[in-house]
């Protein structure tokens, strides 16, 4: 392959959610689900934003997908809103819901946009989570019924399904830290909810299979790249219980290494979790470990560690730079290489997409209309490179999505910040397709890296 190309077929797409865009919260028969009740919990988000309207995707999919065709996509990841399907959860279809992603799946098949679907993009049911949420096994059932019926109604035409986005986040951020719906602090619930995710997703991945014969099935999760921040022993095992904590426990599981001891260790002896794992039950591991035919990866950013409390701690040699996106994200492409390296040598993964990757900043309209997101172009660059490299050192890596086509709810942050290649106008939902946009195009159109011109 020629120095800044990519192989033929490598798939170019970008990426939303359902709860993110979509708006229409109570339409249509849909259920409401546990970020329709976060959002509307005072002092939840940011800005105290709701995701009621958003980009109001609901009604305006059409357009959407026509700019997506006009910026050259080839694959669009979205996901499924579940209480619109299900809206208490289990039990009765809402054909209603159904109908919207028939609609959005032909839309795309027409405009030759490959559909990439993911299953669980956070908006869990309340009614599920009245019941417990997924702390609870039962949430692990609803969740096959749940894929079942929408594998049965679009798999003849879906052949890249997702169960899960971000187990992490599913798991930890929404019931350790608190910071995502539901909004829980408890420990021991975050690793039963960690667990009972997963193990819906090796109880699903068989079902698609059934539904969708020939399909390609995965799980995305979100990885962040852990580096110490000296050569001590002490900020190694800070960096390692990082990573067990936050790539790890998850990686090791689904590729049929159990959970990691160490960290099993550290839970159960080091006063975190006052039990044992015992909401593992026998065959779990084992379903966890269904054979998948790709992983996703989202990553944004990478975590240096230190070790505070160590006394004779060695003086830091790794500092983050300074150039940080609007979340406060180090901008780190390396980190992506190394990443991809890793997952494929390391766990013998036969093939990966990027499900996310991209940044948040504010540029907006100048004066003539036009939106100039160079530092989003430089991310791109850098990334993209990232991938390319990887590829060169033999990962077989199908396609990147970018996060995200347009700026949209971004969760606790609201809509301060913006990820999109679209500019939104949220009083007047115009979508501007931003600089970044039109050199995604080009790049798409070249299926290879521009040199970066800097500007
Ligand atoms: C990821 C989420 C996605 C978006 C990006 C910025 O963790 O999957 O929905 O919010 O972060």
């Amino acid at each position: 392959m020629a120095s800044r190309s990519f192989p033929t077929g490598f798939l170019w797409g970008a990426a939303t959610s359902s709860y993110q865009i979509e708006g229409a919260w109570q339409e249509d028969g849909k259920g409401e689900s546990i970020w329709d009740r976060f959002t509307h919990t005072p002092g939840k988000i940011i800005d105290g934003s709701t995701g009621d309207v958003a980009c109001d995707h609901y009604h305006r999919w059409a357009d959407d997908v026509a700019l997506m065709a006009e910026l050259g996509l080839q694959a669009y990841r979205f996901s499924i809103a579940w209480p619109r399907i299900l809206p208490v959860g289990r039990g009765p279809v809402n054909q209603a819901g159904l109908d919207f992603y028939n609609r959005l799946v032909d839309g795309l098949l027409a405009a030759g946009i490959t559909p990439f679907v993911t299953l669980y993009h956070w908006d869990l049911p309340q009614a599920l989570q009245d019941r417990g949420g997924w702390p609870v096994r039962a949430t692990a059932e609803a969740f096959v019924e749940y894929a079942d019926v929408v594998t049965r109604a679009l798999g003849d035409r879906v052949q890249h399904w997702i169960t899960h986005n971000e187990p992490w986040c599913i798991g930890l951020l929404s019931h350790q830290i608190g910071e995502h719906a539901p909004g829980w602090r408890v420990w021991p619930a975050a690793l039963a909810a960690s667990h009972h995710v997963l193990l819906s997703h090796g109880w699903a991945v068989p079902v698609i299979r059934a539904n969708c014969p020939g399909a390609e099935v995965g799980i995305t999760l979100n990885y962040t790249v852990a580096e110490a921040a000296s050569p001590s022993a002490a900020d190694a095992r800070a960096t390692r219980y990082f990573d067990g904590y936050f790539n790890r426990w998850f990686t090791d599981p689904v590729y049929g290494r159990g959970y990691p001891a160490d960290m099993v260790d550290a839970y159960t002896t080091g006063g975190q979790l006052p039990r044992e794992l015992d909401f593992v039950q026998p065959g779990d591991m084992e379903a966890i470990a269904a054979q998948t035919d790709f992983l996703g990866v989202n990553y944004y950013t990478r975590a240096i560690l230190r070790d505070e409390q160590a006394a004779d701690n060695l003086p830091p040699t790794r500092v983050a730079s300074d150039d940080v996106t609007e979340m406060e994200w180090e901008v780190y492409p390396e980190g992506l290489y190394r990443l991809l390296v890793r997952l494929h040598f390391g766990y013998d993964i036969p093939k990966l997409y990027v499900t996310e990757n991209g940044c948040s900043y504010g540029d907006g309209p100048d004066a003539q209309g036009r939106i100039q997101d160079d530092r989003r172009i430089a991310y791109l660059h850098g990334h993209l490179d990232a991938c390319r490299r990887a590829l060169e050192a033999g990962v077989p890596l199908a396609g990147y999505f970018q996060w995200s086509l347009m700026d949209n709810f971004e969760w606790a942050k609201g809509y301060t910040q913006r990820f999109g290649m679209v500019w939104v106008d949220y009083a007047t939902q115009q979508r501007i397709p931003k600089a970044s946009a039109y050199w995604y195009r080009d790049v798409i159109r070249a299926n290879a890296l521009p040199p970066l011109v800097a500007a």
